[in-house]
């Protein structure tokens, strides 16, 4: 039988134990972006998702470093257009930031404050959501410039760090989840 494009994707995503610090299963995407097929399955289930989910979206917003490998590539087949939030100190111009914690770490996130205008629906993408920390910071710069977050995507989903309920009540949708 033909493989679906889940499991096309599922093949693509490699696990390093013990990386970047002891205890952390380190789930890797970069054997997606290297295969075409891989790659283009992605953003096929991302499109998807969104066509069937949300009436109107105005905006994809990629999360820095690695929503951005996928986040440009959404927004043009779905013929909208694409916003950055990066970490700390990369960003021109009035900005707004929010510190928050990940699996291994802190970091900080910062969005231009003319990147998104009050009651414009926006759709999230990452490519991992592990604890929620990074996704939540974002949601919380939607707020802060009065967007209106539709829902969530990321590839990968590790369940048992339950980043889905401290996002609530906004949605994610999550290719493959351990
Ligand atoms: C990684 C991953 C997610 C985040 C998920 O980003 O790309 O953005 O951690 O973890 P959380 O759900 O616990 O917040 P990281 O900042 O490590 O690196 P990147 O710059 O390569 O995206
Ligand atoms: N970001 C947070 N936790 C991660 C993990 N286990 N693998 C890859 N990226 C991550
Ligand atoms: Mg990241």
């Amino acid at each position: 039988a033909k493989e679906s494009k889940l499991q096309l994707v599922s093949r693509h995503i490699r696990a390093f134990p013990d990386f970047p610090k002891k205890g952390i299963l380190f789930r890797d995407i970069c054997p997606i972006l290297k295969d075409p097929a891989a790659l283009t399955a992605v953003i096929d289930l991302f499109e998807e998702h969104v066509r069937k989910n949300h009436q109107h979206v105005d905006l994809i917003v990629g999360l820095d470093a690695r929503g951005f490998l996928f986040g440009p590539l959404l927004a043009q087949r779905l013929g909208t257009g694409f916003i950055l939030i990066r970490k700390k100190g990369k960003l021109p111009g009035p900005t707004v930031s929010v510190a928050y914690d990940l699996e291994y770490g802190k970091a900080e996130a910062e969005i231009q404050e003319d990147s998104v205008t009050p009651g414009q629906k926006v759709v999230l993408i990452d490519d991992l959501l592990a604890t929620g920390g990074t996704l939540f910071a974002a949601c919380e710069l939607m707020k802060r410039l009065q967007a209106e977050v539709l829902g969530c995507l990321v590839v990968i989903e590790l369940k048992e760090l339950s980043g889905g309920d401290k996002l609530k009540p906004h949605s994610v949708f999550s290719l493959v989840q351990y």
